[in-house]
């Protein structure tokens, strides 16, 4: 089959080797793309967030299959623009996508399935946040409305720094915090059948031991060695097929990747956030493990014949990823950067470009590249993915130096 990959991310870059690596995908196009992607597809320019014009992409490049990295092209209905031309798409509906472009909507359905998740109330104005801050005490969580690229939760036990996120955003989601190791399960579903893959944990502080405030994601490792058993069989059947049956109910299902973002609590998993899309960067140590063919997986999805697709098969082992990310990130990052080293199996590209002049490799964004490798243990891998950090070159570039660290000990716990 022909495939179409929408965005330019370390994400993608995963999902591109995933496709290219399908023996029955025999022509890869994506867009924008990065130099990494650029190594095992054909890039293209198309503006993400038009729906006609990706859908005339769709058409124009004869594509049996359009894959949607990002949330931005979800929530602007891309998908369905690409679904109306009769064309098969990886990625919810905009209606759908909603899950994760609203918190409001996220808590709505939740409570309507009875998904396990923290109490919450959405506040316009500084008297309802305050009342609901001090309804649940420190440490207060206030997350901003609307889709903020993973930045727009401030956790802390400063009030005033709660109430001062909460004028910034203007409409806001206060609620319950919920201590306990967290947990990103993604699910692969045609809006009925779903596919869990392994669990997968990331890092949102940009400093050691989860300090500093909260990034797009600074590394990550799967499988899980301290998760619960039957902890994806209890996530599926108390929020997955719940969550999909609500949307299905509300005539609006959810086909694509359901992404669930749990913190296993001492009362059990419950629901942080929903994403209506891959995590970035716990897809790229998720598909380092998967050996089903990935475009043959993500076609059944979004043809809705997911029921009939085989089991998926999984590499034995571990994978862990490390973010290496420009200077001053998760702030205003510093770009424009000479980038040594990065040409090595393993090196996944995500804010990088090929400078015109000589080809040379630039810094372009804030999380730059991330070293992911597999191993037997979860410590070998840990060793590998530090091995290819080592050996690239940014000037003023940082990393965290505990991903993984606290699970190979064995010092992850969950509350009693
Ligand atoms: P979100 O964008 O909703 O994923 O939030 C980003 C991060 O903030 C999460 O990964 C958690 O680390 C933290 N967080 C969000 N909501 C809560 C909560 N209710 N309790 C504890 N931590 C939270
Ligand atoms: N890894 C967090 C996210 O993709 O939102």
């Amino acid at each position: 089959m022909r495939v179409l990959l929408l965005g330019g991310g370390g994400r993608e870059h995963a999902l591109a080797l995933g496709l290219a690596a399908d023996s029955s995908v025999e022509a890869l196009i994506a867009a924008p793309g990065n130099p990494g992607i650029g190594g095992v597809a054909e890039l293209c320019q198309v503006d993400l967030t038009d729906p006609a014009g990706v859908a005339g992409l769709a058409v124009e490049a004869g594509v049996d299959l359009v894959v949607i990295g990002p949330e931005g092209p979800l929530v602007a209905g891309v998908a369905d623009a690409v679904r109306a031309k009769g064309i098969a798409v990886f990625g919810p509906s905009a209606e759908a996508a909603r899950l994760e472009g609203s918190k409001t909507f996220a808590k709505d359905v939740m409570t309507a399935a009875g998904v396990p998740t923290a109490r919450a109330f959405t506040c316009t104005d500084p008297e309802d946040t305050a009342k609901a801050l001090d309804e649940f005490g420190p440490p207060y969580v206030v997350k901003n409305d609307g889709l903020a690229a993973g930045k727009g939760v401030v956790v802390t036990d400063d009030r005033a720094a709660a109430l001062a996120h909460a004028a910034e955003c203007g409409r806001v989601v206060v609620e319950e915090y919920l201590a306990g190791p967290e947990v990103s399960l993604f699910v692969v579903t045609d809006g009925e059948a779903a596919v869990p893959l392994l669990p997968a944990q990331d890092f949102k502080r940009v400093g050691d031991g989860d300090a500093g405030p909260n990034t797009g994601g600074m590394g990550a490792y799967a499988p899980l060695p301290w998760a619960p058993p039957g902890l994806v069989d209890e996530v599926m059947a108390d929020v997955v097929h719940p969550t999909l049956a609500e949307l299905r109910r509300r005539g609006t299902p959810f086909a694509g990747l359901l992404y669930v973002g749990l913190a296993i609590t001492a009362t059990g998993p419950r629901v942080i956030e929903f994403n209506a899309r891959f995590g970035d960067p716990e897809t790229q140590v998720v598909l380092a493990l998967l050996e089903t063919p990935l475009a043959g997986l993500l076609h059944a999805a979004a043809t809705g014949t997911l029921a009939a697709h085989p089991p998926l098969r999984w590499r034995d082992g571990a994978a862990v990823t490390v973010v290496v990310a420009a200077e001053n990130y998760p702030g205003t990052p510093r770009t424009g950067d000479v980038i040594t080293g990065a040409e090595r199996p393993g090196v996944i590209h995500a804010g990088t470009a090929r400078r015109a002049t000589d080809g040379a490799l630039l810094s372009t964004g804030g999380r730059v590249l991330c070293g992911t490798a597999t191993g037997p243990t979860l410590a070998a891998a840990r060793d590998a993915a530090y091995e290819l950090v080592r050996g690239i070159g940014l000037a003023g570039s940082h990393h965290r130096t505990d991903i993984a660290a606290a699970a190979v000990e064995g010092q992850i716990t969950i509350p009693d």
